[in-house]
């Protein structure tokens, strides 16, 4: 006999539009990005010995893993300063203002996140809309984490080049004791988006089974799905089993 498939309780869903085309576009250009630098810059951090008996201008690999970075670094730079003006055109959930946490209703937010996510002790869906206070806060530290990268990479190329736009972040080389230094730290910082995209992937695959509002696919599309009596107001049923869950 088939088992039946299982199924939550009955609910009417309205559809909301969440990220605007600008945002989802920038999220996947923005990921591009990171995973070309990223592999670009371990293939710098440590070349591969790649011999061949071919004509040496024909074998110029690594310069083009160099190229390859430096031409990713300047679509990163754009990229990232148009999502930054998109927080001051954009709609209500691509706003800057959340992603600075200054209110207390924030902090009150993450501690509710911390609870469902990693403490296990709050079985209830967020109401959050746009992403929750913890994401946005992660999403801020990870753009000054950005803003290292661009200036510190900028700092270090500025000697390859005659552009005025490198030599802007010429600063941060003394601050941190010259070129080997501040590779260093650029390569420290290349870990925080490994360990970022990790995280940030195994959350929202995560987010999308246990709340179904659909936002894993609320990146391609741009639409969440959250219950007519209020978004994401739980109705206290355990998401894995469909019985009462425990009281927050
Ligand atoms: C978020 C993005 C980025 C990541 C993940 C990344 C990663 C890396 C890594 C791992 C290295 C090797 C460091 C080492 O030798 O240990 C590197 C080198 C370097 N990166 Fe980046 N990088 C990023 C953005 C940038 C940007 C925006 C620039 C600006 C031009 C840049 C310019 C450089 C330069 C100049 C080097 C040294 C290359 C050399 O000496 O041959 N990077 N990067
Ligand atoms: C396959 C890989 C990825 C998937 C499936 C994915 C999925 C998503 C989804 C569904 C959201 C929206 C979450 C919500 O509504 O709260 C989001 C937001 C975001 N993701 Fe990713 N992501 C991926 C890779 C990355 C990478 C590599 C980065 C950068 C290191 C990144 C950075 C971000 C940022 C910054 C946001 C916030 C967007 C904004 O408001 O501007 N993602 N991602």
């Amino acid at each position: 006999m088939n088992t039946p498939a299982p199924s939550s309780r009955p609910h009417t869903f309205q559809r909301i539009y969440v990220w605007e085309l600008p945002v989802r576009f920038y999220h996947w250009l923005n990921a591009l990005c990171i995973l070309v630098l990223t592999v670009t810059g371990f293939l710098i951090a440590n070349p591969p010995a790649i011999n061949t008996a071919g004509e040496a201008s024909f074998s110029y690999w690594f310069g083009w893993t160099r190229f390859i970075h430096f031409a990713t670094a300047y679509v990163f730079v754009f990229n990232f300063a148009f999502r930054i003006y998109w927080g001051f055109v954009g709609n209500q959930y691509a706003d800057w203002k959340n992603f600075l946490p200054l209110r207390l209703a924030q902090f009150r937010e993450v501690r509710s996140v911390l609870r469902v996510d990693i403490l296990q002790s709050l079985n209830r869906p967020l109401a959050a809309v746009g992403h929750n206070a913890l994401a946005y806060l992660t999403y801020f530290v990870m753009f000054l984490v950005f803003l290292f990268q661009v200036a510190s990479g900028f700092a270090m190329y500025a000697n390859m080049s005659d552009a005025w736009f490198p030599h802007l972040f010429t600063w941060m080389l003394p601050l941190f004791g010259g070129d080997a230094g501040l590779r260093h730290w650029h390569h420290l910082a290349t870990w925080f988006f490994v360990i970022f995209t990790v995280i940030h992937v195994y959350l929202v695959f995560y987010h999308d089974y246990v709340e179904g509002h659909g936002v894993l696919s609320s990146m391609a599309g741009g639409w969440k799905f959250l219950p007519k009596d209020g978004p994401g107001k739980g109705d206290g049923r355990s998401w894995f089993s469909g019985k009462p869950g425990p009281k927050a």
